[in-house]
């Protein structure tokens, strides 16, 4: 033995180096990852997100043994955000019963919602009457509907008028109960601009013009065909928030301040709902506030702040997902119990993430290049001063049923698109060429021949042998799968020339 030792030393030379140099040898250091119990709630008790990157821990994300249930989803576009918050939603659901609210400012999640069998409400062929109690008093409505149009409209730089849009709406409400003996009959903005406007008549002092500006700023919203927020409610508030999967797709509104206005108007209904049913004891994770791209609501210190301040002790969750995480609020940023980041390259970004979390260069490095579905998961323990970021290799989770149909010979072949790319994963196809045959199959409709697809399979780097195996899977009998071979080995040949394909009877 001392003997091969000797020859093995003859190879090895001692060499000076820094330690920076030595820990970016992974062999050295034991990668910054908690360990696989904490990540591993037990069965049953988590929502499965994928394996760890290093030793390939199965991680199933858990409430429990975290600061709170809040979570947020920063990447680029197109790097996995939704899909990861929708495999997470149904996870939950599976898990804990929780229900969710998605307030989808692009509609992004109406397809995915409709084939969950959840409910959909379209704001703009919708209403939702902006002066609703939703349980609140009228004080307190006025003050938030004061407060949402300061933050979303010119008001702000008005006080004025801002005066003077608060008493049209408190008296809208004292009018409309006169109105009805006593009995709340809920008021809306047309009886505000209505009362704004009399108001005018009989005022021809100095408050004139704060009076006229009060009533030019809310006229637009009780115009036909742009009054989505001065008609009735046109759908249940309670259902919202009682049944299990709610998209309000906000994307049939006109602009992004109208967008804005109707989500903090929601959110402010989901807090109050929150806070009449009391604290939470026991009752786990009953709802998921999920907010896409809502990087205006999520500026200010308002409502989706105080879900994050109180949301554990109702056992209610803020999930935000956004393409420039400097857009949230610090204190969403930097309270959520659960931060996943998927990938991010712009440099500005970067900044940020690394200035928060206060990661080394070669996270920062990985985090520029992850694969799409891939990200780095930060989380705050509850009783564990530490929070480790790790990667995740991919999310592994449930996207939209799709189909892919292959046709050929006049037949064709239907197959579960999820199911053919997680298949091909398995062959060893690298996560940028899934995603190059993904985006193939999405720029076709997903409907192409069995030559063409059988090519792009190639192209990812398939044998033949595989694309063969793989064409029996999906159904196809031998002859077409041996005329497809034909077809791709024909494809090479100069144009002119022509191949046999010989099948052998059995
Ligand atoms: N983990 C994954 N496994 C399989 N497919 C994925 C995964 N993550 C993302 N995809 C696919 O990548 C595409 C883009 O993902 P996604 O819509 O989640 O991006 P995004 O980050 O939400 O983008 P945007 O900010 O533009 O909304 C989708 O077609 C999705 O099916
Ligand atoms: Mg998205």
């Amino acid at each position: 033995m001392w003997d091969s030792l000797d020859r093995l030393m003859g190879f090895c030379r001692q060499k000076p180096l820094l330690s920076s140099a030595l820990a970016s040898r992974p062999l050295w250091i034991r990668p910054a990852q908690p360990p696989a119990v904490w990540l591993m709630p037990q069965a049953g008790q988590g929502v499965a997100v994928g394996r760890t990157r290093h030793w390939s821990v199965p991680f199933s994300w858990s409430y429990s043994a975290l600061t709170n249930p809040h979570v947020g989803v920063v990447g680029m576009s197109g790097s996995g955000k939704s899909f990861f918050v929708k495999s997470f939603l149904t996870r939950a659901h599976a898990v804990w019963g929780t229900r969710a609210l998605i307030l989808d400012w692009s509609g992004e999640y109406v397809p995915w919602v409709r084939q969950a069998g959840g409910n959909v409400v379209s704001l703009g062929p919708e209403s939702l009457n902006l002066l609703d109690l939703g349980g609140m008093s009228p004080a307190q409505r006025t003050a938030q509907v004061v407060e949402s149009l300061r933050l979303l409209t010119e008001l702000k730089d008005f006080p004025r008028e801002r005066q003077w849009v608060r008493m049209g709406i408190e008296q809208a409400y004292a009018l409309r109960r006169a109105a009805s003996g006593g009995i709340r009959r809920t008021p809306t903005l047309n009886d505000v601009t209505a009362w704004l406007r009399i108001q005018c008549r009989k005022n021809q002092d100095g408050d004139r013009p704060a009076i006229q500006g009060a009533h030019h700023l809310l006229r637009p919203l009780t115009l036909p065909g742009a009054d989505f927020f001065a008609r009735p409610t046109s759908f249940s508030l309670d259902a919202l928030l009682s049944s299990g999967l709610t998209c309000v797709d906000l994307s049939g509104l006109p602009s992004e301040s109208l967008r804005s206005l109707a989500g903090l108007c929601l959110l402010q209904f989901v807090r109050e709902s929150m806070r009449s049913r009391g604290p939470a004891e026991g009752r786990g994770l009953d709802l998921m506030v999920v907010l896409d791209e809502a990087w205006k609501i999520c500026q200010e210190d308002g409502d989706p702040v105080a879900i994050v301040r109180e949301g554990r002790k109702y056992a209610f969750g803020l999930l935000v997902a956004s393409q420039t995480p400097s857009d949230l609020n610090p204190v969403i940023f930097s309270n959520v119990g659960s931060l996943f980041v998927f990938r991010t390259a712009f440099s500005d970004s970067l900044d940020f993430l690394q200035r928060t979390l206060r990661f080394p260069d070669g996270v920062r490095a990985d985090i520029a290049q992850l694969p799409q579905g891939a990200c780095a998961a930060q989380l705050q323990w509850a009783d564990r001063a530490r929070s480790d970021l790790f990667f995740i290799s991919r999310v592994e989770g449930e996207g939209l049923l799709q189909w892919v149909v292959l046709e050929g010979f006049g037949m064709e072949w239907t197959l579960e698109k999820q199911a053919v790319l997680d298949g091909l994963r398995r062959e060893g196809v690298s996560e940028q060429r899934v995603a190059h045959l993904d985006a193939l199959l999405q720029r076709r409709n997903h409907v192409l021949d069995t030559v063409s697809w059988s090519a792009a399979l190639e192209e990812c780097g398939l044998s033949r042998d595989a694309i063969r195996h793989h064409l029996q899977e999906a159904g196809l009998p031998d002859e077409h799968v041996a005329r497809t071979m034909s077809g791709l080995f024909s494809r090479r040949l100069p144009s002119g020339v022509k191949v046999a394909a010989l099948v052998l009877a059995p």
